[in-house]
């Protein structure tokens, strides 16, 4: 934090300003709800006159999933897990109808992650939107202003650990296509239909605390700076196979790839590698970074890492989603030519080489935000009640999203300001937060531009600080992405206010 800030940040904190997120403003203050007039004059603004519309639809419906002859009941959308990968370029509109044919009573909506779209298309029940009860349906229709790798899925309980996600690839027009093929790899940890319900397993978490992995040992990472997670998964998926039955890519040898990867596990981080190459990580969560080359990329929940490599020669490699901390990995194949497949437990060396930090990331010129004073520095704090199973902001937990409101301090801030959020965990385990309607600006070592993201890992006892250009009015969810977390109270709101 540099000494402006932290100064700020005091004056902001100081006992003597009571409401202090309302400094410098004088008259009341409402909030930008969903369906202010000014949403819809933005989104009027971001969409160009004669913008080719896309039209989807999505059924959410029970589903039989089949592991490799191990039949699971599940739900996903339009009959495949993940969903369809939807693909459009940027500056069109996406119009998407969501079908609900869950079983009663399971209401849901669709979130799409990471996009800057119009507040009342966001998918947060209770929020943005009400819930889409069974047997109904919902239109979702906006912008897709920016070009990256981007993802769905309900905002609705645990439903997400389900088979609900895919991917949602908004091309750039202007890309430079320095590649030859593109690959979308979607990894999951996956219990639902072939272990207890992801109910049960909240209900497990709060009763007992945390479960133990094989031989009572539980999940680390010195990554993710020690405790890994506390759901144990039979299995790890990559594009809804596991490892008995992995997806084949197939290229040719020389061919530049560029592979998209999402996690949309709700408890896991995978470690990301491809036997005999290493990746130059080109983006993060759709934006990009300065190329860096690494031997892996470590991916925390609902994250996503854009990479490149050159298909080194001939031959069969793998392609490896460690479950970081956790044992057991996705599995897939990249084929370029003849050869035996490799087994889904060989050995990746590049998995224990240099991963891909936080810190080593910086925003490509293009996309880093102008130096600028923040208007605002919040400070929020990540933690957990001293008993039970409960995950805080603030020493606030969310037991309802309608009621986020009250039941969390939400950051203030109003259009045009720039805020600073700054998150310190002083919890024993990582976070990976995520805020939604907008790509943020992680504030790297002395300052410097590092990546722009909509998701971010902060480790135990970790200060990170984010930049936030407020150019997207609405009430935004701000929460933690471990879905058990979220769950069990670990969210709050950055609210604009008029
Ligand atoms: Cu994937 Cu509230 O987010
Ligand atoms: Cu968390």
């Amino acid at each position: 934090m540099s000494d402006i800030s932290r100064r700020r940040f005091l004056v902001l904190s100081g006992g003597a300003f009571a409401g202090a997120a309302f400094l410098g403003c004088t008259r009341a203050s409402a909030p930008i709800g969903p369906d202010s007039a000014v949403v819809a004059t933005f989104e009027g603004r971001r969409r160009k006159p004669g913008a080719a519309v896309r039209d989807f639809t999505l059924t959410a419906a029970p589903f039989t999933l089949d592991l490799a002859g191990q039949l699971a009941q599940t739900w996903a959308y339009n009959g495949s897990v993940p969903g369809p990968e939807l693909r459009v370029k940027a500056g069109e509109v996406i119009r998407a109808r969501l079908v609900n044919n869950l079983p009663d009573p399971q209401s849901t909506v669709i979130h799409w992650h990471g996009i800057a779209l119009r507040n009342d298309m966001d998918g947060v029940p209770g929020v943005t939107q009400a819930a889409v009860p069974p047997g109904n349906s919902f239109l979702y229709e906006y912008t897709a202003p920016d070009a990256g790798s981007f993802w769905f899925h309900p905002h609705s309980g645990l439903q997400a650990d389900r088979g609900l996600y895919a991917p949602l690839i908004v091309e750039d027009p202007a890309e430079p296509g320095r590649y030859d093929q593109e690959l979308t790899v979607v990894l999951d940890d996956w219990m639902s239909g072939i272990g207890p319900s992801p109910e049960d397993t909240l209900k497990n978490l709060q009763a007992g605390g945390m479960q133990m992995g094989p031989g009572g040992q539980m999940a680390r990472s010195d990554p993710l700076g020690g405790d890994a997670g506390d759901v144990v998964y039979p299995l790890f998926l990559m594009n809804g196979r596991p490892p008995k039955d992995p997806p084949t890519f197939t290229a040719k040898p020389g061919e530049r790839i560029r592979l998209r990867i999402v996690n949309s596990g709700a408890e896991t981080s995978f470690r990301v590698a491809v036997g005999g190459h290493r990746l130059t990580v080109t983006h993060t969560d759709g934006f990009p970074v300065e190329p860096l080359t690494v031997d892996n990329v470590l991916v925390g929940m609902s994250e996503r890492y854009d990479v490149l490599f050159t298909v080194s020669g001939a031959g069969a490699f793998p392609l490896v989603a460690a479950a970081e901390g956790k044992g057991g990995r996705a599995f897939g194949i990249l084929r370029s030519g003849a050869g035996d497949a490799p087994a889904s437990d060989a050995p990746v060396t590049e998995l224990a080489g240099k991963v891909a930090e936080l810190t080593d990331l910086r925003a490509a010129a293009g996309v880093t935000l102008a130096p600028r004073r923040p208007d605002r520095t919040e400070l929020l704090n990540l933690g957990a009640a001293e008993e039970g199973y409960q995950w805080t902001i603030n020493g606030n937990a969310v037991t309802d999203d309608a009621k986020i409101e009250e039941q969390s301090k939400p950051s203030i801030v109003r259009m045009g300001e720039r805020i600073r959020l700054i998150f310190d965990n002083g919890s024993t385990m990582y976070h990976p937060m995520h805020l939604h309607g907008h790509t943020f600006q992680v504030v790297g070592p002395g300052g410097a531009a590092g990546p722009r993201k909509d998701s971010m890992v902060v480790r135990p006892q970790e200060r990170i600080a984010i930049d936030v250009e407020a150019d997207n009015p609405g009430q935004w969810m701000l929460h933690c992405h471990n879905l058990y977390h979220q769950e069990a109270g670990m969210m709050t709101l950055l609210s604009y206010r008029s």
